[in-house]
């Protein structure tokens, strides 16, 4: 076991909320539609000027809080995002900014929706090894600001939130049991924000044909999704020595209730032990995990030893599962 302790527990999410029938009103789509589809009945979107590291501070300040910790105590600062404030510098550096502090380590992970399983992986490691002492592990996301509102089969999907924790080392028995991750970027033109970046720069024509906006064969990612977090899963479960019946809690990234729920089915786990949020935020990407983990953890589902399981997939192809132990 790599043993760590979650320490404190944070989520930044903007008020404004759009729900499926603001969608009626911008798309030929439908609340059933996309409640059948994808389970989503609302996601919240923030406002014009805020962007991806506000959320995050807003969730750091209250884990700390929890972590009876100030901020310029912690010493590593991960971000996993794929709508950063900026190219660069990287959002982590710019939550520094915010916070008001300086010296620590400060990256972001690029690994779409697995964005904070990977972060979270590298923390735990540089945990163990010594490195690090007090991290603050993010997983936050825009998606608003690449979201094309004029194409259904996406717009209904996205929505934008932070979630952070703050991690330190333990000698009690707790921490990540197992975990693994993979990517195949073979595959990555299925799920892509195909400009803005080196391959196609902003452009007066870019813009114009949207090049700037999420692009996604649903279908694809959909049948990877369930096989690559079905593996993962089952890989964390078989390496931890555990089977389901071990597992207290599964949360997986919330991207659609149907993928949810397949990969529940397949890897046998009890419906009792799903836990979901992606009803009232819809996929928030990289924030989806730590968002729910907030909410289970205030719930009080995620008791003192408690083993939960993580698994997520996303743009990369990118997966990743993981059991902690609380
Ligand atoms: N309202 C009404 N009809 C719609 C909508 C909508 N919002 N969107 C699509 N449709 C229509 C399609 O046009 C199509 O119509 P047609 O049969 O006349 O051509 C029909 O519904 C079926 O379309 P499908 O794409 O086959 O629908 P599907 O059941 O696959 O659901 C969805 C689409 C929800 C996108 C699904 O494929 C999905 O969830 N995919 C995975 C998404 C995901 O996990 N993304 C990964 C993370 S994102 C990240 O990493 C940043």
């Amino acid at each position: 076991m790599r043993k760590l302790k979650i320490v404190g527990l944070g989520v930044g999410i903007p008020e404004k909320i759009l729900t499926n029938s603001d969608f009626e009103k911008m798309v030929d789509t439908s609340d059933e539609w996309i409640t059948e589809r994808t389970g989503i009945k609302e996601r919240h979107i923030v406002e014009e000027k805020t962007a991806t590291s506000d959320l995050i501070i807003i969730a750091t300040k209250e884990a700390l809080k929890q972590a009876n910790l100030k901020a310029s105590e912690l010493d590593t600062i991960i971000v996993g995002t794929s709508t950063p404030d900026t190219p660069f510098p990287s959002t982590a550096c710019w939550v520094q900014k915010g916070l008001g502090i300086s010296g620590q380590a400060a990256f972001d992970v690029s690994a779409g929706c697995s964005g904070f399983l990977y972060a979270l992986e590298i923390a735990s490691y540089l945990i163990t090894c010594g490195s690090s002492k007090k991290v603050l592990v993010a997983g936050a996301e825009i998606l608003s600001k690449i979201t094309n509102y004029q194409d259904r089969s996406t717009c209904v999907l996205f929505g934008d939130g932070a979630g952070v924790c703050v991690l330190v080392p333990t000698n009690e028995e707790r921490g990540i049991v197992s975990s693994n991750w993979g990517a195949d970027g073979n595959l990555a033109e299925l799920l892509y924000l195909p400009a803005g970046g080196s391959r196609i720069p902003a452009t007066c024509d870019s813009v114009e044909k949207k090049l700037h906006t999420l692009h996604m064969a649903g279908n694809e990612v959909f049948k990877n999704a369930v096989r690559e977090m079905e593996n993962a899963t089952l890989t964390a479960l078989q390496d931890a020595h555990l089977t389901v019946e071990d597992i207290d809690l599964f949360i997986s990234h919330q991207a659609n209730i149907r993928i949810i729920e397949a990969t529940r089915k397949r890897a046998m786990i009890p419906p009792e032990k799903n836990y979901m949020t992606i009803q009232k935020y819809g996929n928030i990407s990289a924030a989806s995990i730590p968002v729910s983990l907030h909410q289970a953890y205030h719930e009080g589902r995620i008791k003192d030893g408690a083993k939960i399981l993580l698994a997520a997939f996303g743009a990369g192809f990118t997966w990743a599962a993981m059991i902690l132990k609380w």
